[in-house]
């Protein structure tokens, strides 16, 4: 466990942060000179938000599986590095020891590069919660390859847009997966990607349901047999601090998915930091984040963060109901669980079930409890506080996104106060700012605006996968030399930030980051579609969930069978997750002079805020409105 960079008290995050603004280079060369780097760097940042360039630790050379790996090999080596529950509770929950992952890394490293995979080859990974998806991540990190996960709940043509996004040279998927009572065939899935995927050389399909499924002659190998030609040693490829790690693709406002790219020294040192702190981790600890791999969370926060540090970190194959909703509770009372990390979605979930689920299971294990991915409402927050933490443990609220690649502001856990519905301070290294509408930062220490971030921090965001000009025009081009996060916030008088939500088209359902715009694009391929705008509405446990208007060709067919075609259609082009709770066939939309779509009404009529329309004179069609409110859902 790394400790010198550990924060025990209030007065040392005080200090910490203080620090980190007056002094950042010497902050962060602090830090990471705990990690094991194979030469030091020889400049610690260099940056320009105005091209935007952002470098740090330049110069120097690691490999970040020797920091999750092979460090901790001399004191920890029979220590659980792993610990994986299978989505069916009679089958037996695995723990990988550090010695062991550490084999079956280099032992996969090598069946790679048998593939011809080399440094800078971009390999794509659609895989369930399984330790074969921990396995090939880091054994592209280990050969220095770039690993893109696509998370294995999104369509065939998802997956194929981000393969040739980045033209993948190798797909790595199972023949299934088991999510609760259902199998999902992820090869079939992968087969009809990649149709269209001229890039893909080699498939490897590791056999997780023990079935057949398809395999193409000299495309398509199975994991279990290449793994036999190889053996478990494999000198990790010495990298730049500044060469790629990982690309991960979140929504744009566009139908293009934005491929952020995350580069090694920087976002190994800012999520292995930020873990630490955030989480309060101990020795002996067992940490469980719920977050699938396939998103930023899990990236940071069960792979990357926790075995940097050397913790116990618990992946999970299953849903939380299944068998039934007691599942989390037993796994946290089976395992000991000290840590629990999750989304407010999931709380809100469990939380309207019967109580019983809960009460049944020994909970007196768990130290912290975190929430990540949207705003908690109180509610929920004081479920989680009573339920679930036995009013004890502290709760930490961490706001953060894919760009920012670990967290930037949050209560670290018993150390900082926190403040129900506030994600609270900035971590040290992140100086936030909030923005007027003039584009002006507001220095009144109460106030709300537009959250940006004014200095650079080691885990961001290098750019988007090539096209560098999208990233600078989404992200700083809004504020002149800052960099623009997307959300609004407001901040109380003791410094306390609390993120109010997306002020985009970007919306957050069920704690997944969503763009109206690639749905939308979608819509208007149905033949029946003239129009069709989609907005964000506050829902219960989903916090939001999405509302499409559509104008179409012949109003007579507005049944309900066209509705549901309507969402399959989007479930196949994107994903379910992006599926339409309420659809609306309209006469017109309501557009500015100008002919922009206006969403701020169409938002409001979708969330029953209709006394609130704010002026509608300016409207092209202000008619269409009443007409709208009449028919809404
Ligand atoms: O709107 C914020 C919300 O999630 C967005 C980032 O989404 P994504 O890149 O998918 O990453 C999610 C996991 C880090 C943010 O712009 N968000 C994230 N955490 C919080 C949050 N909103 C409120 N409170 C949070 N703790």
């Amino acid at each position: 466990m790394i400790k010198s960079i550990q924060i025990n008290s209030e007065e040392e995050y005080r200090r910490a942060y203080k620090n980190s603004v007056e002094n950042p280079e010497q902050f962060w060369d602090d830090v990471a000179e705990t990690f094991c780097w194979r030469k030091r760097w020889s400049k610690t940042l260099e940056w320009d938000f105005s091209i935007p360039k952002v470098k740090w630790f330049l110069g120097g050379k690691l490999n970040i599986t020797e920091n999750c790996l092979d460090r901790h090999l001399e004191k920890k080596a029979n220590d659980p590095a792993i610990t994986w529950v299978p989505n069916d509770p009679n089958e037996e929950t695995v723990i990988l020891t550090y010695k062991e992952l550490h084999s079956k890394v280099c032992q996969f490293a090598n069946v790679l590069k048998n593939h011809d995979i080399h440094k800078g080859d971009r390999v794509c990974l659609y895989m369930p919660m399984i330790p074969e998806l921990a396995i090939a991540m880091l054994a592209c990190a280990r050969i220095g390859a770039i690993h893109s996960i696509v998370f294995a709940g999104f369509s065939s043509r998802a997956i194929a847009r981000r393969i040739n996004d980045s033209s993948c040279k190798m797909l790595i998927t199972t023949n299934e997966m088991y999510r609760g009572p259902k199998t999902v065939p992820l090869k079939e899935i992968c087969d009809q990607a990649l149709t269209d995927c001229p890039s893909i050389e080699k498939v490897i399909v590791y056999n997780r349901t023990k079935t057949t499924c398809s395999m193409l002659p000299n495309r398509d190998v199975f994991w279990h047999s290449e793994i036999e030609k190889v053996n478990d040693t494999y000198d990790a490829e010495i990298m730049d601090a500044e060469d790629e790690l990982f690309i991960l693709y979140t929504s744009g406002s566009t139908g293009k998915p934005k491929g952020m790219v995350h580069t090694i020294g920087g976002y190994m040192v800012g999520a292995a930091y930020t873990f630490l702190n955030v989480f309060q981790i101990k020795p002996n600890d067992v940490y469980w984040c719920t977050a699938d791999i396939g998103w930023i969370t899990g990236h940071s926060y069960i792979i990357y963060g926790p075995l940097c540090v050397g913790a116990n970190t618990v992946m999970f194959e299953g849903v939380p109901s299944y068998p039934d909703y007691s599942r989390f509770w037993k796994i946290v009372e089976d395992l000991k669980v000290t840590h629990f990390y999750t989304a407010p979605t999931a709380i809100r979930a469990l939380e309207k079930q019967e109580l019983s689920f809960v009460k049944k299971h020994d909970l007196s294990s768990i130290k912290v409890l975190g929430t990540v991915g949207e705003p908690i409402n109180h509610e929920a927050w004081e479920w989680y506080h009573e339920h679930i933490g036995h009013k004890e443990a502290p709760i930490v609220d961490t706001w953060w996104q894919t760009e920012t690649g670990g967290i930037m502001i949050s209560s670290l856990a018993g150390i900082t106060p926190e403040k129900s519905t506030f994600a609270t301070l900035p971590l040290p290294g992140v100086q936030p700012v909030l923005m007027n509408d003039q584009g002006n930062t507001i220095e009144d220490q109460v106030a709300e605006g537009r959250l940006a971030i004014q200095f650079p921090w080691p885990s961001m965001a290098r750019t988007i996968w090539g096209d560098h000009d999208r990233y600078k025009n989404i992200y700083f081009s809004t504020f002149s030399n800052k960099y623009f996060t997307g959300d609004g916030a407001l901040r109380d008088s003791n410094g306390n930030y609390r993120i109010t939500g997306r002020v985009d088209d970007i919306v957050i359902v069920s704690g997944h980051n969503l763009g109206t715009a690639p749905i939308e694009n979608t819509i208007d391929e149905h033949p029946m579609v003239v129009e069709c705008a989609v907005v964000g509405f506050p829902h219960a446990i989903k916090g939001n969930a999405l509302y499409g208007f559509m104008i179409l060709y012949h109003f007579e067919d507005t049944s309900e069978k066209l509705k549901l075609e309507i969402n399959d259609l989007i479930a196949k082009d994107i994903g379910p997750i992006a599926k339409l709770d309420k659809i609306q066939f309209v006469n017109g939309l309501p557009k500015t002079r100008s002919g922009k779509i206006m969403r701020r009404i169409l938002r409001k009529i979708a969330s029953g805020d209709t006394d609130n329309l704010g002026d509608t004179s300016t409207l092209l069609n202000p008619e269409v409105v009443e007409e709208i409110i009449a028919g809404s859902l």
